[in-house]
């Protein structure tokens, strides 16, 4: 990459706590990992909702939406998951600089890609939750037909089929969304993010 030269940042002297302060709550990113139909989206519209009805200033990102927009030029080839991810995460940090709590959920299959999101957000701010269920149980689950038009040959590059998904090696919270209830993983992770909130 080209070393980029001529930058001149200038602070307004306003602090990330001084707008976390104003919010009431640290600000930090819970970055969900998993694959496509383990449940990333359904928890984390959960979890947005139970935040904001808290009062909370969140925001959630995620690959199909961020996609549409900001990264409508990648697909899903490495090097463009790569660059999603990146730029990801670089809107994490923007938001959790600003004060705001970010629930980010992308399928994020790559350890080197979770591990860059992680130096760009911060170790401190940023939290890894692996939401688990096999490839077998989400091509059962299938509820985009993603995995039905990858059968058939029309989708490339799927992740789990054609394209690898590195399971992490460590996390912050695993929530295994075979066994558990929709409720019981949102009970979990509510308790986990109120454990970051107040710091106990
Ligand atoms: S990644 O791997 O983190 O860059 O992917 P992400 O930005 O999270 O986007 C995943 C969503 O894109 C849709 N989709 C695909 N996913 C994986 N592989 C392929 N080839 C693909 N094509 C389209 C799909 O809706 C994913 O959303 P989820 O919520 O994971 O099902």
């Amino acid at each position: 990459m080209k070393e980029k030269i001529n930058l001149f940042i200038q602070d307004s002297g306003i602090t990330r706590e001084q707008r976390e302060n104003r919010n009431g709550a640290n600000a930090f990113t819970i970055w969900m990992t998993g694959l496509s139909g383990a449940g990333k989206s359904t928890l984390s519209i959960s979890l947005e909702r139970w935040l904001f009805n808290n009062s909370y200033n969140c925001y959630r990102l995620d690959g199909d939406s961020i996609r549409q927009g900001m990264n409508r030029d990648l697909g899903f080839s490495k090097v463009d998951r790569a660059e999603n991810i990146r730029r990801a995460a670089e809107v994490c940090k923007l938001f959790n600089d600003s004060g705001i709590i970010v629930i980010a959920s992308f399928i994020s299959p790559f350890s080197e890609d979770r591990s860059i999101a992680e130096n760009i957000i911060g170790k401190r701010w940023f939290h890894l939750v692996y939401i688990n269920a096999s490839i077998e149980v989400c091509k059962k689950r299938d509820v985009k037909g993603l995995y039905k038009l990858s059968s058939e040959g029309k989708l490339k590059d799927f992740t789990g089929i054609d394209s690898l998904f590195e399971i992490p090696e460590s996390t912050s919270l695993t929530l295994n969304t075979e066994i558990l209830s929709e409720t019981a993983s949102l009970n979990i992770l509510i308790q986990f993010v109120q454990t970051i909130i107040t710091g106990k």
